[in-house]
């Protein structure tokens, strides 16, 4: 029996690891930790032990680890903060005496600052390595880019505009649910074996835009075209919409990023965590496009 906390518990990917967690019956105590007391209410009634702790605070860190055997530490969303938050965690961890971190980080092939995904992927990378140097047992979850962001960069309206438009190229990424990776990180954190190991967090295969239109058309019976312009009309386009820079560029970003086939690894590893396949683009346009 062994004391497992989850970090950003009250955010979709924390509570469904919890609910994985909960579900499994191991007979171990689940702990989530919270930065907000209120929002970690719902999560009380479930049955869980809240700890609250602040990944900007490392004295809370040290109190909300206290006890605990293994942490699933799942990565904060303040990419601006993030490396100094996360060196936060792995001290306070390393501190509190807690044998085995299990992190989800983020899947790349590029690692210098050329990667058009240097913001997101540098924190990660940093803490890979500050794990890797704490002597704690960790594993590294590589999380591929959440499928269910996938609507966002093809458009609510993409039936009736006919069009997916994006400068991916014929990019592909092995984009899997954002529940199935939680869960596949619960099967992790309660199951054994896990240690100093690495996991692809992805599908069983690579999908390009191409594909997504595809099945598109064959949900829809009309005809979705994917268009892929390049980075700097993609920009263009997006500006004379009134899409703000911001938005625009983090489209962009991931766009080359995929392009450039940093997500491109499939293969079997969530499936075997998981013990069964990972939802399907198939899948999961179907589920979302023909309500
Ligand atoms: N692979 C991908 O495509 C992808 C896409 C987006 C994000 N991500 C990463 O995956 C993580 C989990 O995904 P998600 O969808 O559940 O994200 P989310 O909705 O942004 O939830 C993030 C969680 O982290 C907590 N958190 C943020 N800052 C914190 C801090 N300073 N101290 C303590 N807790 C803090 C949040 O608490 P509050 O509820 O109080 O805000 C929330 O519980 C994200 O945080 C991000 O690192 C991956």
């Amino acid at each position: 029996m062994s004391n497992l906390l989850v970090t950003g518990a009250t955010g979709p990917f924390g509570q469904k690891a919890i609910e994985t967690l909960l579900s499994k019956n191991t007979g171990d105590t689940i702990y989530a930790m919270a930065r907000n007391p209120e929002k970690a209410e719902p999560l009380k009634e479930k049955g869980v032990e809240v700890r609250i702790g602040d990944y900007n605070d490392p004295e809370s860190l040290v109190t909300a680890f206290e006890g605990i055997d293994k942490i699933l530490f799942v990565s904060g969303s303040d990419l601006s903060n993030r490396s100094e938050q996360h060196k936060n965690v792995v001290d306070a961890a390393k501190k509190t005496g807690i044998k085995h971190v299990v992190y989800t980080s983020f899947q790349r092939k590029n690692e210098t600052e050329s990667s058009p995904i240097y913001m997101v992927a540098e924190s990660h990378m940093n803490t890979e390595k500050w794990l890797a140097e704490s002597g704690m047992d960790y594993t590294i979850l590589l999380n591929n880019v959440y499928m269910d962001f996938i609507p966002m960069f093809i458009g609510d309206q993409v039936l009736e505009t006919g069009t997916i438009y994006l400068p991916v190229e014929d990019g592909k990424g092995a984009f899997a649910l954002r529940a199935d990776m939680a869960e596949a990180a619960a099967n992790v954190l309660a199951g054994k074996g896990h240690e100093n190991k690495t996991y692809d967090f992805g599908n069983i295969e690579a999908y390009s835009f191409q594909d997504a239109a595809d099945i598109l058309s064959e949900i829809s019976g009309k005809e979705i075209n994917y268009v892929s312009p390049s980075v700097a009309e993609f920009m263009k386009t997006m500006k004379e919409a009134g899409v703000p820079d911001a938005a625009a560029g983090m489209s962009a970003g991931f766009s080359s990023a995929i392009a450039q086939g940093e997500f491109i690894t499939a293969n079997d590893d969530m499936k075997n965590l998981l013990g069964r396949e990972p939802v399907s683009l198939k899948e999961f346009l179907t589920q979302v496009y023909s309500s």
